[in-house]
């Protein structure tokens, strides 16, 4: 199984945007797909399931040895697709902790994803790179850093280079497939302009070719606790992740994981 952290320094950049809408690609491609909320806010859960709340999901895993993983995967319309929620522990966990505490947890938990036969694990993460952030970075195969197209996006750079380092610091195998633009204004010079200066200012090939597009279509999704792509008018949205599908899999070999037995 590969995972998959979304992860960013700041926050409302869109990692629960990505992490819902990319899982759901590659679910419905046919990979066996675990979206994980590992932002004890709960953002993909308040999103994807309404009783999201009620449900045991990643901080429970990580307060208590004793819970299995099913308990906590709650399956959807998609067969290839499931969930964990934030959990009821992650009132107590701000994610603030020193990073480290929960290692061997989150380890733990993406082992029995693998043994339950998920071939990519995505897992949203809570701003910054601290506390169980930090241990799911340590701990994941490879990072996806969304990243705001618009002129302040652009004074942050010099932090995000430094992030990445820090980053490769915590997890030297982690492979970093890349800066995603996000929020990207077609009809706004401005925001093309900071889209051309992100894409100038980082290494050439970290930057995905792939940006997604500011579009009131990922609020309405998100208020109707769906991915984009099951709106009656969100094939063009669902497009843009189905292109970034398909450029993930042509840097990092997600779909050689797959088990012989799954298509
Ligand atoms: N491409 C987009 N077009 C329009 N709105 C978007 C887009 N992506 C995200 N949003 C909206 O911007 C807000 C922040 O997005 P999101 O929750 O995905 O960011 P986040 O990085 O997960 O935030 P946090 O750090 O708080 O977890 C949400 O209201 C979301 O609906
Ligand atoms: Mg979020």
């Amino acid at each position: 199984m590969t995972s998959l952290v979304v992860s960013s320094q700041k926050g409302g950049v869109g990692k629960t945007t990505l992490s819902i809408n990319l899982a759901h690609a590659f679910a419905r491609a046919g990979v066996r797909t675990l979206l994980v909320d590992a932002d004890p806010q709960g953002s993909v859960g308040l999103s994807l399931t309404r009783q999201s709340r009620l449900l045991a999901g990643f901080y429970d895993f990580l307060a208590d040895p004793g819970i299995p993983l099913d308990r906590l995967v709650v399956p959807t319309r998609l067969e290839t697709f499931s969930l964990v929620a934030s959990g009821q522990a992650s009132d107590y966990e701000s994610g603030g902790g020193v990073a480290g505490s929960y290692l061997a947890r989150v380890r733990a938990f993406l082992r029995a994803a693998a043994a339950r036969g998920f071939d990519l694990c995505i897992l949203d993460t809570a701003a910054g790179l601290f506390g169980v952030t930090g241990d799911v970075i340590a701990s994941s195969d490879a990072v996806l850093i969304p990243q705001q197209a618009e002129p302040l996006g652009i004074r942050s750079v010099p932090k995000l280079l430094e992030g990445l380092n820090r980053l490769r610091v915590m997890n030297p195998r982690l492979s970093v497939l890349g800066v995603v633009l996000t929020m990207v204004q077609q009809e706004l010079a401005e925001s093309l302009e900071a889209a051309h200066a992100l894409r100038q200012l980082l290494p050439q090939d970290l930057v995905l070719q792939t940006a997604v597009p500011r579009d009131a279509l990922f609020v309405r999704a998100s208020a109707r606790g769906l991915p984009v792509g099951v709106l009656e008018d969100g094939g063009g949205a669902q497009a843009v992740f189905d292109a970034m599908r398909a450029e993930i899999e042509a840097k990092f070999d997600i779909q050689g994981n797959r088990s012989p037995a799954f298509g």
